[in-house]
This record gives C-alpha cells, structure tokens and sequence, in this order.
C-alpha cells in the first residue's frame, strides 16, 4: 500500500537528494550557530579548538535532523489508520544498509580524531619565549607563582596575570587530590595530578577579565575552587602589575602584623578556598569561619587547650590536626617549616607573619598575642 503511495508521489532519488541537501544545509546552520553558546575566544588555541568544534557540531546537527526528521516523518507517514487494528510490517535485517551505517560513523571517527590528534599536538607543543607560571590547586584554591630568578625569589598571587601576544606554559601541581585546571576563554583544561607535575599551554590573544574553575570533582569546596585570569594588553601594563609585586617581597615591612598582611594577601597559601575573613576578601565556607578568629581563640580554644594564643595558631598551620575546631574535618594542610621543595612548605617567617596578623582579628582590633613570645616560639623551631 506504501510503495503505491510513494510512485505517485515521483521518484525517490529526488526525494533522498532533496532530504540530504536539507541535512547539509541544516548541519551547516547549526554549525554557524556555535559560536552563540562558546564564551570569547581568549587565545590563539581557542580559534583552533572551536574550528574543530564546529566541524563535530556540523556533523551531529546534521545526524541529528536526520534522525528526528525520519522519527517524526515515519509517526505521520505510518501512523496506524482508523479501523487499521492490522499487526505492522515484519522487516528482517538489511546487510547493505547495517553495513552502510557502520562504515559512515567509522569513517568520521577516524576523520575526527586524526583533526583533533593535531589540534592537540599544535596546542601541547613547546612554544618560542614561553613565560612560565606555576599554578597550585589546593581544596579549594588556586594559586600562581612566578619566578624570579635574578633575585632568587617567586612572586605568588591569587589571579593568574599574562598579556596578550605571550605564549604561557602551565606547571600545574597539587599538594592534595587531583583537580582540574580550567580556563574555558582559553579553551584549556588539564588535570593536576597528586603526587606529579603536569603541563599546559596557551597564548593569550584577547584582552580582559575570565574566570577560571576546577573542573574535576574534588571535595566539598570544589564548586568555590574558582580564580580569575587577567590579560594585560601589553608588557608594559603586565609589569606595572609584576614590579611592584617584587619590590614588596624584596622590602618587606617591619612589622610583622603588617607582614601578615602581605603574604595572606599574595594568595601564596591556600586559605582563601576554604576560610572566610572580611578583612582579606576570603569567602571560602569549608573551613572554620576567620573573622573574629583572635576573640575565639582567646575565649574558646585557649582554655580548651591549655596554650597561649600564640602557640594555638602555630600548631594550628603546623599542626592542623592536632585540635580541630568542632563541627570541621581534617581537611587543612599539613603546613611544613623544613623542606623549601614540600608541596606544603611554610617558612618559619611567613608563619610568624600570619600568626601576628590572625592574632589581630579581634572585635576591638587589638593584637591577643604576644609578640616577643611568637618570635622566641619561632626561634625554637628554627
Ligand atoms: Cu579542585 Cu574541584
């Protein structure tokens, strides 16, 4: 009854020729529409990424009007007639078109991932005058440091800052569990692997302010591991960043309350991700809530533990685990005075700088500690 049907409606090959050149000129449609739901391409590699991208979105829309189009073709063209209470056509196996629709997906497979094997050694290859940025994910923070080699020091900060035009390449490692470094304006996503380095490259192209995540699950703070990337539009705004930021560390104050300030503020250490302090911008929640911190260990931790102010927060970086705050797991660094190479380093002056400067989160804002005490507490584990 079909086939009587489908001779007056004329030939078939027209039909399939006209319903291909729809499939193709539908593909192409959505193919052009890609750029809508992608944020800015930031980077030279996002072109190369989206390029490739928009030729999977091409075949997929096209695959995808083909297979919705026979769907909603065949539930109106073979729809059941009223009165029709007939059983439906017994098809068997069709060995010509099973072996066609085996080998058109094989073939863009293979196609595909011969583009994306080149994308991704184009991407990953090493490039002329690379500057390099170590980033460091820890639950639940990011931060990135700098070399400096010609004053034997490393600047540290909480957004990753590069300019236009300069190739970067990524040292990323975690003192943890893996996470994921993610910077989706840059079309860049790598794995940090615990216990190993791994790399990443990208060239910045577009001006601007994006956001970067982790994108591998890693605890309960994973959706706050979040940073931001700033590219400068040009060297020169980049070191009118960088050079002030290698001054403070070579003229570092006095004061070691002051000091404080400066180090938790570089984003050298990882406490942003998990505690909150005002004062600091922190707005992490996994972690024991920081405003206030110097009132609470005075008043609570001090009597529940038996030691000065002082000493309660050394322990607390050195030896996070030793008293933790009620309602909150062992989650917080091991922090480490010895090994300058351990993922958790701390120097012994760094924590004297942060111990004085939590020491001062108090109501009335006065110092709870003693300062003559820290140093001499410092001194003795030196
Ligand atoms: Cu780190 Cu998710």
């Amino acid at each position: 009854m079909n086939v009587e049907r489908s001779n007056t409606n004329g030939s078939p090959v027209l039909w399939i020729a006209a319903a291909f050149a729809l499939l193709v000129v539908g593909g192409l449609i959505i193919g052009e529409a890609t750029p809508l739901i992608l944020p800015p391409q930031g980077s030279a590699e996002s072109h190369q990424v989206d390029n490739l991208f928009k030729i999977m979105m091409v075949i997929g829309g096209a695959i995808f009007l083909l297979v919705q189009g026979l769907l909603i073709f065949s539930v109106i063209r073979f729809r059941a007639r009223p009165g029709d209470n007939s059983d439906g056509l017994n098809m068997h196996g069709n060995a010509t078109l099973e072996f066609v629709w085996t080998l058109i997906p094989a073939v863009i497979v293979l196609i595909l991932s011969v583009i994306s094997f080149q994308v991704w050694v184009s991407i990953t290859s090493a490039k002329d005058n690379e500057m390099d940025v170590r980033a460091t994910g820890a639950r639940f923070n990011w931060s990135f440091s700098y070399e400096v080699p010609e004053h034997n020091i490393v600047v540290n900060s909480s957004v990753l800052h590069t300019y236009v035009g300069q190739p970067v390449r990524m040292v990323l490692n975690t003192p943890d569990v893996n996470h994921a470094f993610y910077i989706p304006a840059m079309r860049i996503k790598q794995d940090l692997l615990a216990g190993r380095e791994t790399e990443i490259r990208f060239t910045p192209t577009l001006e601007g302010e994006y956001p970067i995540f982790c994108a591998e699950l890693c605890g309960s703070g994973h959706g706050e591991m979040r940073a931001r990337i700033v590219v400068h539009p040009d060297e020169e705004t980049y070191l009118a960043w960088f050079d002030p930021e290698v001054d403070k560390i070579l003229n570092p104050p006095e004061d070691p309350v002051e000091r404080g300030f400066q180090v938790l503020s570089s984003g050298a250490y990882p406490c942003a991700g998990c505690h909150r302090l005002d004062a600091l911008g922190w707005t992490g929640i996994t972690g024991p809530n920081q405003n206030g911190v110097a009132d609470r260990v005075v008043s609570v931790r001090v009597p529940a533990t038996g030691q000065t102010p002082e000493e309660y927060l050394e322990r607390s970086l050195y030896h996070p685990n030793e008293y933790l705050v009620p309602g909150f797991g062992p989650l917080m660094p091991q922090f480490q005075p010895d090994d300058p190479n351990a993922p958790n380093y701390m120097p012994v002056d760094d924590m004297v700088a942060i111990v004085a400067y939590l020491c001062t989160q108090s109501a009335s804002g006065e110092n709870v500690c003693n300062i003559d005490n820290l140093l001499q507490l410092a001194s003795e584990l030196d």
